[in-house]
């Protein structure tokens, strides 16, 4: 059990090949949703605060599943930083990268996945001390290839691909020597969350601890 001491980026991203990427629109869902996963191997959840709902789920899932380890995504701004942190996240990973959210991540005690896209975005994360990256959308701004040619500059540089990345297609990213996860949304599709079909959700899980790093 990862205990309430300060993560550092690594560390988010080295507990497993994935980080479910997570939406939540019922606080009814957020503990039992939790369970699933950490039934299935998968303890660092990052709940996007896309949701009216997003705050009070993450409030809930680190009060009451205290083997899992509860971040925030989608974090844009000094407040959604604050708030997560008050929340209760340990974690945050934003879609993009300012100086404001790194500083404000710092100040809340929140290991910070900062997502880039381009060469200049990565000096600026790096400028600021942040060289464990979130690749976003990685499908979408060059995949796999990308990675390979900013392996060459950014050789000190690591990435978790996010946006497009499947089951199938993790492995091709899991192969780079500058990925060391990636992140997605297949484990916790929105019909299982309505059904609370829990089962499917620590299966999928499950499956991606066959992924190798
Ligand atoms: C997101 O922020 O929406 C993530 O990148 C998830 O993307 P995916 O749905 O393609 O996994």
């Amino acid at each position: 059990m990862i205990t309430n001491s300060k993560l550092s980026s690594l560390q988010v991203m080295q507990d497993a090949p994935v980080i479910p990427v997570i939406v939540l629109n019922d606080v009814a869902h957020a503990v039992p949703m939790a369970r699933a996963l950490v039934a299935g191997g998968i303890r660092m959840l990052e709940v996007t605060l896309r949701t009216p709902q997003a705050l009070a789920c993450i409030e809930a899932i680190a009060k009451e599943v205290p083997e899992a380890v509860v971040g925030a995504g989608t974090v844009r701004t000094r407040a959604d930083a604050q708030a997560a942190a008050m929340a209760g996240a340990r974690f945050a990973v934003s879609p993009g990268y300012t100086s404001a959210v790194g500083q404000a991540c710092r100040d809340a005690g929140l290991a910070l996945l900062p997502g880039v896209a381009t060469g200049s975005e990565i000096m600026m994360a790096q400028e600021d001390g942040f060289t464990e990256l979130k690749f976003f959308p990685a499908l979408q701004a060059g995949g796999a290839a990308m990675l390979k040619a900013w392996g060459g500059p950014f050789f000190d540089v690591k990435f978790c691909p996010t946006g497009g990345v499947t089951l199938q297609n993790a492995p091709d990213f899991l192969a780079l020597p500058n990925v060391v996860c990636v992140g997605g949304s297949w484990l916790v599709p929105a019909d299982a969350l309505m059904q609370g079909d829990w089962a499917r959700i620590t299966q999928l899980a499950r499956d991606t601890l066959n992924l190798k790093k």
